[in-house]
This record gives structure tokens, C-alpha cells and sequence, in this order.
């Protein structure tokens, strides 16, 4: 293909695209991962697509299962968790962390970025490639558009902003994180809330939404409304990687925000 025949074309465009990565840690079955692929439902599968690549709509993301609960390693994330009294502690215990298995392909621990103990909290999914290159939560494209929307209700993370994620390590691929990694990091991410009690916490799309809240809706039916957890007011909206794919729905996250500062603002 003529458009390809500069090596360093080809590369922009698999960037443009979201494929940034040339090799995982595994080997890739590539036969079984093409009959597994033809005999699920499409639905399912495209969860599983780098964030870049995903359709608009999507399923609800997995919540922590009964069973994924009841796993060593989360019961030992809680012990750990509970035992810290400073968000330095819990980030310490969080770097000290052993039973994530997505910890072994990370090349950093991502946990937070902004002012610890700000009034506004957001927490999205999981980091991605430049966040786990630079161990900072929203600092790639997502990122720089989340920036933008806390400037628009006169907030700054360097200010009076707090920003988190489910997950502390970037899953392969940027896919979607499972049962079992979103219960073993939970216990921390609660007890970061607890620490933190900011006045109103902002959930960046399904993930967050399906670990924190006990519902089984979709984020495009839970944002817009006050939530609550454990008496923080909490706002669902849609994360700034999916207004990027589709801009039109920048309007919705726009209400939200403008309910969030409404909050903070005290009305
Ligand atoms: N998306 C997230 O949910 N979190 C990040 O830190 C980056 C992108």
C-alpha cells in the first residue's frame, strides 16, 4: 500500500488509531483468539477493544462479583487498606501491594494526581499508556480534555482537584478491567474516599460507577442524578475518553458539571 511505504506513516497511524502497543507480554494464540472471537456476542467482544476503538454504546462494565469478594488478595487489600489513617499511608500500602496481577506488566503505579483532600474528587477507570509511563492519572489526550472540563467550572488539579482511578495499573491493551481486578483495588479506592471526604465525588463514566454505586445501570442512565456513597454526594458523567469519540454528548458531561459546581458552591 503506496499511503503506508514510510515506516514512520504507518506508526502515526496505529497511534491515531489507539494501537500502542507492537508486543504484549504473552504469546497470542491468534487461531483460538479468532474462533473465540466468532463465537461470542458482538457486544462482548468489542468490551474487550482498546479504549480508542470502542463503539459508543457499550455494555455495563463488569461489576466485582460475589466471588471475585471473596479472593485472598482482596481480603488482604482491605486489612491493608483499613489499617492506613493518611493518604500517604494508603499510597505507600498501595505501592507495597503485591495481589494485582496487572502490577506485573505496569511499568508504574498510577494512583492520584492534584490537591489530596480537595473538595472535588473524581475517580475514572484505569490508567493507560501515559499514565503508566508517567505514573499520573489523566495525563494523555483523556486527560487534557478532563483539564479542560474542570477549567470550565473554575477548577484545576494543581488547585482544588483530586483525581484518581479504579485501577492503579494499566490492564494490556487498555482493555476493559475485570471482576477480579476492580475488587482487589476497591478496598483501596474506598478508603482513599474515606480519607480524602471531599464534598462531591465525580465518577468518570461505567467503571467507577459500576464499582462504587450499588446499581446494575449503565452510566448513560446513571449520570445527571445525585448519587450518594457513603453520605458524599456523587455525580456519574461520561468519561472524556468517550466525549472524544463522540463529541455531541460533551453537552450531557456540560449539565453534569454545571450540577457539580452548583454543589460545590453550596446550592
Ligand atoms: N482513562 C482513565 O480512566 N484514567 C486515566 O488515568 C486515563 C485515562
Amino acid at each position: 500500500m503506496d499511503q503506508f511505504a514510510d515506516s514512520g506513516a504507518i506508526l502515526d497511524w496505529y497511534l491515531s488509531v489507539g494501537v500502542d502497543e507492537a508486543i504484549g507480554e504473552l504469546p497470542i494464540d491468534r487461531f483460538e483468539a479468532s474462533r473465540a472471537q466468532a463465537a461470542r456476542p458482538a457486544a462482548v467482544a468489542s468490551a474487550s477493544a482498546p479504549a480508542a476503538l470502542r463503539p459508543a454504546f457499550q455494555p455495563p462494565p463488569p461489576r466485582p462479583s460475589p466471588a471475585a469478594e471473596q479472593a485472598p488478595a482482596v481480603a488482604n487489600a482491605r486489612s491493608l487498606a483499613a489499617a492506613c489513617d493518611t493518604i500517604a499511608a494508603l499510597e505507600a500500602a498501595i505501592r507495597g501491594f503485591e495481589g494485582c496481577p496487572l502490577k506485573a506488566g505496569a511499568a508504574n503505579t498510577v494512583i492520584a494526581d492534584g490537591v489530596a483532600g480537595a473538595d472535588l474528587l473524581l475517580i475514572g477507570e484505569a490508567p493507560g499508556a501515559d499514565e503508566d509511563r508517567l505514573g499520573k492519572p489523566f495525563v494523555g489526550r483523556a486527560g487534557q480534555l478532563l483539564d479542560r472540563m474542570l477549567a470550565a467550572i473554575g477548577r484545576d488539579r494543581t488547585r482544588d482537584a483530586y483525581i484518581a482511578n479504579i485501577l492503579f495499573w494499566r490492564p494490556p491493551a487498555n482493555r476493559k478491567p475485570d471482576p477480579i481486578e476492580t475488587a482487589t483495588c476497591k478496598p483501596f479506592v474506598e478508603r482513599l474516599i474515606q480519607l480524602s471526604q471531599p464534598k462531591v465525588l465525580v465518577l468518570l463514566g461505567g467503571t467507577p460507577a459500576a464499582t462504587l454505586l450499588a446499581t446494575t445501570e449503565g452510566i448513560t442512565r446513571l449520570r445527571g442524578r445525585w448519587h450518594e456513597w457513603n453520605g458524599i454526594p456523587v455525580m456519574p458523567t461520561l468519561h472524556p475518553a468517550y466525549l472524544l469519540r463522540q463529541p455531541l454528548a460533551k453537552r450531557d458531561a456540560w449539565r453534569d458539571l454545571l450540577a457539580v459546581r452548583r454543589r460545590l458552591d453550596g446550592h
